[in-house]
């Protein structure tokens, strides 16, 4: 405790400042940030977490890694969805660890595509759509970060659904998306216009739906086609949803 009043308003004006430039810094933040660092307050000391991939997801391993680094967080090991995401985690000083290593991470925090009222979801514009259900699936929870533009009635309303399948007569899963009512365009790298291939060596197919009204008939459908590795329909697996807008984040929970 400061000894005179003096020195005690001035140490009140510092906090009073420090309070206020924290304040100012949230509401220049932009919505996924936002998000993202609502988030850190699900991590705690000696947690395994999950690590997404995406602008969204990088904003949380921006912030996961200060309150590493800073002494705020111990003990964390965060198991990466690609192979961007663990460069870029360890980079920011996050130790990681595989999914074989950590088959149970306690939480995980990633990005969407899309959100529909239900929290289902499409994930995988970034392409990492295999890793990260693997690791989704396998976590205690899930925490979806978003800004409001993926929030949608149905899913399929604003993006492709991307799916990742085997090179191997690849094209042969064209027609089969055609008879499920889809539009399948292959995922190409720009510019060169090759394939795009996955860090598990797979293509994908985006395939645009004018909207998914039975994900669940989608999802079994397709994964019951040899040649299709996985779909980027994430059902049932995200516990909240954090959406960050202007100046708040909204929380929207499962109902149990
Ligand atoms: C990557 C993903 C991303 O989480 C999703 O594409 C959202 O990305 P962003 O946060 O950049 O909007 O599923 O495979």
């Amino acid at each position: 405790m400061p000894q005179s009043p003096s020195a005690f308003k001035s140490l009140l004006a510092t906090k009073l400042w420090l309070v206020a430039l924290k304040y100012l810094c949230f509401i220049g933040m932009n919505p996924k940030q936002r998000a993202a660092e609502a988030a850190l307050s699900y991590v705690k000391d000696g947690m395994v977490v999950g690590l997404g991939t995406g602008s969204t997801a990088d904003f949380f391993l921006e912030a996961l890694g200060t309150a590493i680094t800073s002494g705020k967080l111990r003990d964390i090991r965060g198991v990466p969805t690609s192979k961007y995401s663990e460069l870029r985690a360890q980079k920011l000083g996050i130790t990681t660890a595989t999914l074989a290593q950590c088959p149970s991470p306690d939480i995980t925090i990633d990005g969407a595509d899309e959100v529909d009222p239900n929290l289902e979801l499409i994930k995988g514009a970034g392409g990492a759509l295999l890793r990260e259900k693997m690791v989704a699936q396998n976590s205690r929870k899930l925490v979806i970060i978003v800004d409001s533009s993926k929030v949608v009635q149905k899913l399929g309303q604003r993006y492709a659904l991307p799916v990742e399948v085997a090179i191997f007569g690849y094209q042969v899963h064209e027609a089969f998306f055609r008879s499920l009512g889809a539009q399948p365009m292959l995922r190409v790298e720009k510019p060169s216009g090759h394939p795009f291939v996955t860090d598990n060596g797979n293509y994908i197919y985006d395939c645009r739906f004018t909207q998914i009204d039975q994900p669940h008939n989608v999802e079994s459908k397709m994964k019951s086609r040899a040649g299709i590795i996985e779909t980027g329909l994430f059902l049932g697996l995200a516990g909240e949803v954090l959406i960050g807008g202007e100046d708040k984040v909204l929380t929207l929970k499962r109902n149990l």
